[in-house]
């Protein structure tokens, strides 16, 4: 993770530095640090924690110069102190760093014998000592790169400024994004295009391998031994201003509230309103040729994608095989080209997902990729590219794109169902009904429950330990429920398919531990009621999340029942994931944690 920005350019530059990493803060808020050369003179400023105390820095001690690099940290490699914030310094070069340098224990061991002293716990000042090191040897700053480049290993976006040249920056990319953005007379360099926005659209993605040397005008962009490679430019989309919370307390919670709206755009992308039919284009993934999917994610991501496995196999018939991505990546499943391959990521960098996809790609799989970041590696990488069209997400913990998810996983699986003649004509008519019906209920399910979610989550806060339950569609919805509330109230939680609880969990039923049961009136209903009697028997507490049908069929007590409308069974995970996600809000607030920035957690996962 960690966000990396650097510039060549012709006018002050610290500013406009820390500007650019407000943009990156999603991806780490550990520590940040800017270096700039003023005169002559390298300098930089650093700070544990959120930007603003390096603003605060910044204030006091302000930075001149019209070339600087700038860092945000998620830490991998020592404590998130400012020693350890990057920009780090070695004998007039600056560092900093997005990644894993995976052989620095070997390579510092080494240059300690050799004599170097290192300050900091990180694996990135090996970067900075290497370099330092091949200078010595009397390369001259380029040459000395490249011979690092071809010492470490690992995955990197790395950034160099050299007191020595206060007119280029270097970059290099093996695994976390880099791009370098071509202004006038000024050059930028970014870990997206999103942190380079207000300076400008002309984007060049660098590629694993590359190699780049950037002057106030141009980028030369070889590989690691030096041969020149090209690279094309491209316009990018991103906007130049920087989203804000309206009228609400958080992101999270102005996220939550935009889901009727993203919802409508994501449907409005596959579906043919009209005709009520699902609109796919074929050329991407031809599901109705295709033997088994292969789908792959990590955390809500791959939450969506474990809902989206009941639709693909209930409603298209097509068997589908779905694992985190830390795991798929290493488990060399066995694959054939009759099958695809479908990789679900907010961000589009999460560093397993990628590795995954690049796997599934080697075996000559149709790959298609379902993000929200349309310029982000894996739409690049993908085949077909299914945007969720959920806008910018910039809470940490994920909402809107998870339901955004879901109502894309629903058309895709619909799509396959008619291609593989497994849904009528009639059938895709009723569940693309039930589909254009998402945006209003969502938006009733919002006003009605919003003051019974603030009251439930005032009597939550009081607990250790939570756990959800659920049945089909229902289960990654429980999982989904305490991965949320354990990320942002640090509650300790656990999702559990009902049908286990008394295969283990149920030794842990008392008073002390609310169990929250998600069960809309569906076909599973009375099996997960029987679950809730078996948590009554034993004098645990129960929340419970249905519907009007539900509500009227269950008479066992419970400290809550949260009752939402009965809706259609393929629509009732996106409705159902709002009270989960107010529960999980509201209880954060009330135990005053920072909601938008949790804390260990960062929005991009770049590394393993
Ligand atoms: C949880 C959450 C994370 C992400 C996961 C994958 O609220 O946001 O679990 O879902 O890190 O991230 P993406 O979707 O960017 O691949």
């Amino acid at each position: 993770m960690c966000g990396i920005v650097g510039i060549v350019g012709n006018k002050p530059v610290a500013g406009r530095l820390v500007d650019a990493l407000k943009r990156l803060e999603y991806r780490g808020y550990d520590s940040a640090g800017v270096a700039t050369i003023d005169n002559g003179v390298m300098d930089r400023r650093r700070a544990e924690g959120k930007l603003f105390n390096l603003e605060k820095r910044l204030a006091d001690e302000p930075l001149g110069g019209n070339i600087g690099i700038a860092h945000t940290r998620w830490a991998t490699h020592g404590v998130p102190n400012e020693t350890n914030a990057h920009p780090h310094f070695v004998e007039g070069v600056a560092v900093v760093h997005n990644g894993i340098i995976e052989n620095f224990a070997e390579l510092r061991d080494e240059l300690m014998r050799e004599g170097a002293h290192f300050t900091t716990q990180t694996d990135t000042e090996i970067v900075a000592q290497l370099i330092a090191k091949y200078r010595r040897q009397g390369y001259d700053n380029r040459a000395a790169m490249l011979a690092m480049l071809n010492h470490v290993t690992g995955a990197y976006a790395l950034v160099v400024m050299f007191e020595n040249d206060p007119d280029t920056i270097m970059a290099a990319r093996f695994g976390p994004p880099l791009a370098i953005g071509f202004g006038k007379g000024e050059m930028f360099l970014g870990s997206d295009a999103i942190a380079l926005a207000p300076f400008t659209n002309d984007i060049v993605y660098m590629v694993d391998g590359d190699c780049a040397v950037i002057h106030h005008d141009s980028a030369e962009i070889t590989d690691f031994s030096g041969k020149p490679v090209e690279r094309p430019h491209q316009i990018s989309q991103a906007s130049a201003f920087l989203v804000d919370k309206g009228n609400h307390r958080h992101f999270m919670e102005k996220e939550i509230h935009e889901q009727p709206e993203v919802i409508s755009h994501a449907l409005s992308n596959y579906i043919d309103f009209h005709s009520q039919t699902v609109r796919l284009d074929e050329t991407a993934i031809d599901f109705g040729k295709v033997s088994r999917l292969a789908v792959s994610a990590c955390g809500t991501a791959y939450l969506s994608g474990l809902v989206g496995k009941y639709w693909f196999e209930r409603y298209a018939r097509l068997p589908v095989e779905i694992d985190v991505a830390s795991e798929f990546r290493y488990r060399e499943m066995p694959l054939s080209k009759d099958e695809a391959a479908l990789f679900i990521s907010q961000s589009g960098e999460t560093a397993d997902t990628l590795a995954s996809l690049r796997y599934c790609k080697e075996q000559g799989l149709r790959i298609g990729g379902i993000v929200n970041v349309k310029e982000s590696t894996i739409a690049r990488e993908s085949d077909g590219v299914y945007p969720i069209l959920a806008g910018p997400e910039i809470g940490v913990a994920s909402t809107k794109a998870f339901t955004c998810q879901l109502a894309v996983l629903a058309s895709l699986a619909i799509g396959a169902g008619r291609m593989r003649g497994t849904l009528t004509e009639a059938e895709e008519k009723q569940m693309v009904r039930s589909l254009s019906e998402l945006p209003r209920i969502m938006s009733g399910v919002l006003n009605d429950i919003q003051p019974q979610m603030e009251s439930l989550a005032r009597e939550l806060s009081k607990f250790h330990h939570v756990l959800y339950l659920g049945r089909g569609t229902s289960y990654p919805m429980a999982l989904e429920g305490a991965l949320k509330l354990k990320e942002i109230s640090y509650i300790h939680a656990e999702g559990y398919a009902a049908g286990e609880l008394k295969h283990g969990p149920i030794a842990l039923i008392d008073e002390n531990m609310p169990v929250i049961v998600i069960a809309p009136h569906d076909r599973f209903f009375e099996k997960t009621v029987s679950n809730m009697q078996e948590v009554a028997a034993r004098g645990g507490r129960i929340i419970f999340i249905t519907d009007e049908k539900g509500a009227a069929a269950s008479k066992l007590p419970t400290m809550a029942t949260i009752v939402l409308p009965n809706v259609a069974e393929l629509i009732a995970p996106m409705v159902f994931a709002l009270p989960v996600q107010l529960l999980a809000y509201h209880t954060a607030v009330f135990m005053g944690t920072d909601v938008d920035q949790p804390r260990n957690l960062a929005k991009s996962v770049t590394v393993e």
